[in-house]
C-alpha cells in the first residue's frame, strides 16, 4: 500500500495541476455551480433506427402528438407513449443530385393552413410538400421550396407562420448567399427585404408579438447576427442585431419599393458590461416568452463570446419598441418626415416616399437596445451552451417564476432560476455521453421538456423532485418552483406545500404546522453509522457522499475539524497512517445557508489482529469505490496523500 501511494508522485501532481479527474464534477461550496447532478429522471423517450444530422420537431402544446423531421422521413409520435402513430417517406425526387449526399433533410415543419406543412433539402432542389392524413384521401401537395429550405441543412434557415402567412429567412442561391426574410406565402403579398439592409446575416429567430388591443400593429421581430461593419482590427466580426417589421405591411407603391419591407428597422442589440465596453456580440438562441400585455413580453438570448464564454440577457419587446420608436436614425440627420419611418400603416404602398427613402437608406437605429439588467447579463458562464427555453412556474404560493433551461454542447441541460436579476442553478442533468442537443422544446402545459439528440429523442419531467431529498430541508434547499414539501414527501408543487423559492429560508420547515408525514411514501432515515475495525500504522480514508455542490463538507473528529477532499462526487477524509488519536468517532458534516446535518458517521476501532493478509485490503474498498471507477479512485487518493498530505490527525 505505501509503495503504491509513492511512485506516482510526480505524475499524481502533475496531473492534479492539470486538473485531470475533477474536470466534469462541480466542486463543492460554490453557487456558480449546479446545486445537484442528477442522471435517471428521463421518463422515456424514441430512438431513431439510423442516427439523424439534422432533426428539427413540431410540438404543438395542446396535442397528443409531435412531429419529427429526420432525413427523408417524418414521424408523427405520440407524446406519452413515443409510439409512431404515422410515418411519411420523403426521399428526394429528383434521380440525379449534382453534387453532394442525395438526401432530403428536413429542415421545415409548421402547422399551416390545415395541414402539416414540410419542407427539406431535396437533393440541393429545396420543396416542400402539404402533408395531409390518409383519412382525408388527399394526396400530397408539392410546391417549390427555394427561399423557405436551405438546400443545404448546414445553412441558415429560418421560418414563422402567422396568420396563415409563412414568414421565412433562407439562401436564394445554392452556396448559401442571398440570405433573406421574406413573407414567402399565403394571403398577403410576399415582400422581401432590401440587399443593403443586413451583411452576411445569420438568422437566429423571428416572433410574432400581437397586440390584442391593436392587431394592426401587430409586428415580427427578427433576431440575428451580422457582420460587424466597424474594421477596428479590435473589435469582434460579429454583431447582433434586432429587427422588426409591421404584420400589415404589404410593401411599398408600384413606383418605389414595390415588394419591399416598408417598415423593416434594426437596432443592435447589446449584451455584457456597457460601462467596461466588454459585450458578447454572437447570438446563438432566443426564447420569447409572451406576456398579456405585449409590452412585459420578454426576450431571453443566448449570447456567446469571442473568448468562449456564454451569457443570457433579457430584454422586453416594451424597452425594445422604445428604441424603435424614439430613436434617432443613424447617419440621419435631417428633419424625420411624418409618418415616422417604420410605423405600421393599414396601407403602406400609399406611404409618402420621404418616409420609405428613410427605411431604405438609414434603417438602423443609433440607440442601443439594452438588457432589463442594463450594467450587466442576467447570467454569465464558462460553460459553452447552446439552447434555451424558458418556463413560467406557478410556486405554492401563487407566485410566478421564471426557469431557464439551458443546454450545453456535452449533452447536459442546466435548469435556472431566475431570482431577481440573479441565476440560481438548481440542477444539472446529463441526457446523453457528449452529444450535442439538436433541438429543445418546452411543454409548459406537461412541465416536460423535450430534446433531440443526433440518436434519439429524449424528455425530461421537470416535475422530477426525487432527487432532492427526504426531508423538508432538502427540499426548500433545492429552490425549485416545481416541486414542494408535502406529506408525501417532495413531491410536484401543490397549493400550499412547503417551499421558499426567492429566500431559500429553511425556516419555513419549523413554521409550517406540519401534517403527520406518510411513511409508508417517504423511507425512515437510515442509520448512518458505520464502524471500521482498523490496524494501527495502515493508511486508511472516509468517504461521504455530496448530495448538494452548494454546501461545504467538514469532518468532524472530537473536538477537531477538517476540510473534506473531494473526490468526484463524494468527499474524503485521509489517514496517511493509523494513530492512536486517529480511533474514535468520525462525522462528516454538510452546511448550506444555515443548515447543517450529518451526512455519514464513522467509529474507527483498533483491529489488533495483524497476521491476515487481508485486513488491508479492506480500507481501500469501501464505500467510495462503489462510486468511482478503482483506477480514479486509486490514482485520486495517491493525488489526494501526496500533494495534500494529513493535514487533519
Ligand atoms: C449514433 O450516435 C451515438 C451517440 O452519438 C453513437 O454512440 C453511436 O455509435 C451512433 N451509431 C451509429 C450507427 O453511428
Ligand atoms: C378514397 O379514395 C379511394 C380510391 O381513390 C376510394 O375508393 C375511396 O372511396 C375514397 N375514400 C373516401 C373516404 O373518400
Ligand atoms: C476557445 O475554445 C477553442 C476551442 O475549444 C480554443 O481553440 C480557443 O483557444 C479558445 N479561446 C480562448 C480565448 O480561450
Ligand atoms: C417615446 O418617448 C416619449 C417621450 O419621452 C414617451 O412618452 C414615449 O412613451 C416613448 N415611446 C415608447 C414606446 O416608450
Ligand atoms: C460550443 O458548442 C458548439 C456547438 O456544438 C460548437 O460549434 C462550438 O465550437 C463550441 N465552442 C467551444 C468554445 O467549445
Ligand atoms: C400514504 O400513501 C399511500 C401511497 O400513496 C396511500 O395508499 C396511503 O393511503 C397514504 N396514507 C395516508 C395516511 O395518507
Ligand atoms: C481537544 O480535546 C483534547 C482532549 O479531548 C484536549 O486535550 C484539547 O485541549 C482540546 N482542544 C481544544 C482546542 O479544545
Ligand atoms: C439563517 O441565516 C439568515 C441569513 O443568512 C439569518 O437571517 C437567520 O437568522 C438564520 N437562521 C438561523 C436559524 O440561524
Ligand atoms: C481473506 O478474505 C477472503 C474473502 O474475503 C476469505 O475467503 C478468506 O478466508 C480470508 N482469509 C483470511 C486468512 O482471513
Amino acid at each position: 500500500m505505501r509503495r503504491i501511494v509513492f511512485i506516482p508522485i510526480w505524475f499524481a501532481c502533475f496531473l492534479r495541476v492539470l486538473g485531470v479527474g475533477v474536470k466534469d464534477i462541480p466542486i463543492f461550496g460554490s453557487t456558480d455551480n449546479p446545486r445537484i447532478l442528477t442522471n435517471d429522471v428521463i421518463s422515456d423517450g424514441f430512438q431513431y433506427q439510423v442516427n439523424q444530422t439534422h432533426s428539427v420537431f413540431l410540438y404543438l402544446e395542446d396535442s397528443e402528438e409531435m412531429y419529427v423531421g429526420g432525413t427523408d422521413f417524418v414521424l408523427k409520435i405520440d407524446v406519452d407513449s413515443y409510439h409512431v402513430i404515422e410515418e411519411f417517406s420523403l426521399t428526394t425526387t429528383e434521380q440525379q443530385c449534382e453534387e453532394g449526399p442525395c438526401q432530403n433533410v428536413i429542415t421545415v415543419i409548421e402547422k399551416f393552413q390545415d395541414s402539416l406543412f414540410v419542407c427539406g433539402t431535396n437533393g440541393q432542389k429545396p420543396l416542400c410538400w402539404k402533408l395531409f392524413s390518409p383519412v382525408n384521401n388527399q394526396s400530397h401537395e408539392i410546391i417549390e421550396g427555394t427561399g423557405i429550405s436551405p438546400f443545404m441543412h448546414t445553412q441558415n434557415s429560418l421560418y414563422l407562420s402567422v396568420e396563415g402567412d409563412l414568414y421565412s429567412a433562407a439562401p436564394l442561391d445554392t452556396d448559401g448567399s442571398s440570405l433573406q426574410f421574406r413573407r414567402k406565402a399565403g394571403s398577403r403579398t410576399n415582400v422581401w427585404m432590401y440587399d443593403k439592409w443586413v451583411s452576411e446575416p445569420t438568422f437566429i429567430s423571428a416572433s410574432w408579438v400581437k397586440r390584442k388591443e391593436d392587431p394592426d400593429n401587430d409586428k415580427i421581430y427578427i433576431f440575428f447576427r451580422e457582420k460587424n461593419t466597424d474594421n477596428d482590427p479590435e473589435a469582434d466580426p460579429w454583431i447582433s442585431k434586432v429587427a422588426r417589421v409591421c404584420k400589415v405591411d404589404e410593401g411599398g407603391s408600384k413606383r418605389f419599393f414595390q415588394n419591399m419591407w416598408t417598415s423593416f428597422l434594426k437596432a443592435r442589440l447589446v449584451c455584457g458590461f456597457p460601462e467596461e465596453s466588454l459585450y458578447f456580440n454572437r447570438l446563438q438562441e432566443v426564447h420569447v416568452m409572451h406576456a398579456e400585455d405585449w409590452r412585459d413580453t420578454r426576450v431571453y438570448a443566448l449570447f456567446s463570446s469571442s473568448w468562449n464564454s456564454t451569457a443570457v440577457c433579457i430584454y422586453s419587446v416594451g424597452m425594445i419598441e422604445e428604441i424603435f420608436e424614439n430613436s434617432t436614425f443613424k447617419g440621419y440627420d435631417k428633419d424625420v418626415p411624418k409618418p415616422r419611418p417604420g410605423m405600421c400603416v393599414k396601407n403602406s404602398r400609399s406611404l409618402p416616399l420621404a418616409t420609405v427613402s428613410v427605411v431604405k437608406d438609414y434603417p438602423e437605429m443609433t440607440d442601443w437596445v439594452h438588457s432589463i439588467h442594463y450594467t450587466s447579463p442576467f447570467y454569465v458562464s464558462s460553460n459553452n451552451y447552446t439552447k434555451i427555453a424558458v418556463d413560467r412556474v406557478q410556486a405554492a404560493d401563487q407566485s410566478m417564476h421564471n426557469i431557464l433551461l439551458l443546454s450545453t454542447d456535452t449533452g447536459r441541460i442546466h435548469k435556472v432560476l431566475e431570482v431577481g436579476s440573479k441565476p440560481f442553478i438548481i440542477s444539472q442533468t446529463q441526457l446523453s455521453s457528449h452529444s450535442t442537443v439538436q433541438s429543445m422544446k418546452i411543454d409548459s402545459k406537461r412541465k416536460k421538456l423535450v430534446v433531440g439528440f443526433s440518436e434519439k429523442i429524449s424528455t425530461i419531467d421537470l416535475q422530477g423532485c426525487q432527487d432532492y431529498g427526504n426531508t423538508c430541508e432538502d427540499c426548500v434547499l433545492a429552490r425549485d418552483p416545481y416541486c414542494s414539501w408535502t406529506k408525501f414527501g417532495c413531491t410536484r408543487t401543490v397549493l400550499g406545500g412547503i417551499q421558499s423559492i426567492t429566500d431559500q429560508d429553511i425556516r419555513v420547515c419549523i413554521k409550517s404546522v406540519k401534517e403527520p408525514l406518510n411513511l409508508s411514501v417517504i423511507p425512515a432515515p437510515v442509520d448512518l453509522r458505520t464502524v471500521h475495525s482498523v490496524p494501527l500504522d495502515v493508511p486508511f480514508y472516509l468517504s461521504c457522499p455530496i448530495n448538494s455542490y452548494h454546501a461545504v463538507y467538514t469532518w468532524k473528529h472530537g473536538n477537531q475539524s477538517c476540510p473534506c477532499l473531494q473526490m468526484q462526487s463524494n468527499c474524503l477524509h485521509l489517514i496517511s497512517a493509523m494513530t492512536q488519536e486517529n480511533y474514535g468517532n468520525y462525522e462528516c458534516i454538510s452546511t448550506e445557508r444555515n443548515y447543517t446535518k450529518a451526512m455519514k458517521k464513522y467509529q474507527l476501532t483498533e483491529q489488533k489482529v495483524k497476521e491476515t493478509q487481508n485486513s488491508s485490503s479492506h480500507n481501500k474498498i469501501n464505500a467510495a469505490s462503489a462510486f468511482v471507477p478503482q483506477i480514479w479512485f486509486n490514482l485520486g487518493l495517491a493525488i489526494a496523500v501526496i500533494c495534500f498530505g494529513p493535514r487533519c490527525p
